[in-house]
């Protein structure tokens, strides 16, 4: 099984992505959490992707490209966060092509409400918030680990990655024409991912 998992912001890509991945064995490849753990680990690379990452702008594709490789496996995997624009998905399908796109579809102002409660583990990258609480406020109820707001949650940082994703990754729902599943993205979890079940059939 070889998938795309893709939707606007707060679209609840990394919360249904985890669920897919442990349901059908699959890796599960966020690439915000890959640039995430080069910033946390401090690396030069790391400096390098905050300015970009902070400010809600995309990493150029060249950087993105090569730590994507690095984590891809040939078969089994569900991708979240790539690819975000054409050239991302003209490049993915010379190396490794999908057989399907899950798009959950979300309002745009349930996306400023989902974020402005999002809290991840630095540590597992485990995610809560508006209906998925940790047992004990701040701490992560698989690792134990501190739970934080992430930078690029401003306002602006915000506004900037929704007004990326109408302009770079809504295209691609053209790009994977047959391939695409929509999914209502408006639901619970638990009602999300029944859906996506049913259609993944
Ligand atoms: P990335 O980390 O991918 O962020 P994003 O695309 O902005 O998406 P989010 O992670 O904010 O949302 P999500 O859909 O995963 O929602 P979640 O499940 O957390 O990318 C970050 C940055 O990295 C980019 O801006 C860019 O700079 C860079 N980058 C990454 N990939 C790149 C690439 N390919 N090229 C260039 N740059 C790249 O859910 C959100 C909240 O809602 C949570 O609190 C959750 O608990 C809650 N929730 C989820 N589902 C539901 C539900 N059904 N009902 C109620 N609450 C829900
Ligand atoms: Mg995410």
């Amino acid at each position: 099984m070889k998938l795309i998992i893709l939707g606007i912001q707060g679209s609840g890509k990394g919360t249904e992505g985890k669920l897919i991945a442990e349901l059908y064995g699959l890796k599960h490849i966020s690439t915000g959490d890959l640039l995430r753990k080069e910033v946390i680990e401090k690396t030069e690379l790391g400096k390098e992707i905050s300015s970009y990452i902070d400010k809600g702008n995309l990493v150029p594709d060249e950087l993105i490209n090569k730590i994507f490789l690095k984590n891809l496996p040939k078969d089994k995997f569900i991708l979240d966060g790539y690819p975000r624009n054409l050239s991302q998905a003209e490049f993915l399908e010379k190396v490794n092509p999908v057989e399907k796109v899950i798009f959950l579809e979300l309002p745009e102002q349930e996306v400023y409400h989902r974020l402005g409660l999002r809290v991840q583990c630095k540590k597992c990258g485990a995610i809560y918030g508006l209906n998925v609480k940790p047992k004990k406020e701040g701490i992560c109820d698989k690792c134990q680990s501190i739970l934080e707001r992430r930078k690029d949650e401003t306002p602006e940082a915000i506004k900037k990655r929704i007004d990326l994703f109408k302009k770079e990754t809504l295209p691609l729902l053209k790009f994977y024409k047959s391939r695409v599943i929509r999914i209502n993205g408006n639901q619970t979890v638990e009602a999300v991912f029944e859906d996506i079940k049913k259609l993944l059939q």
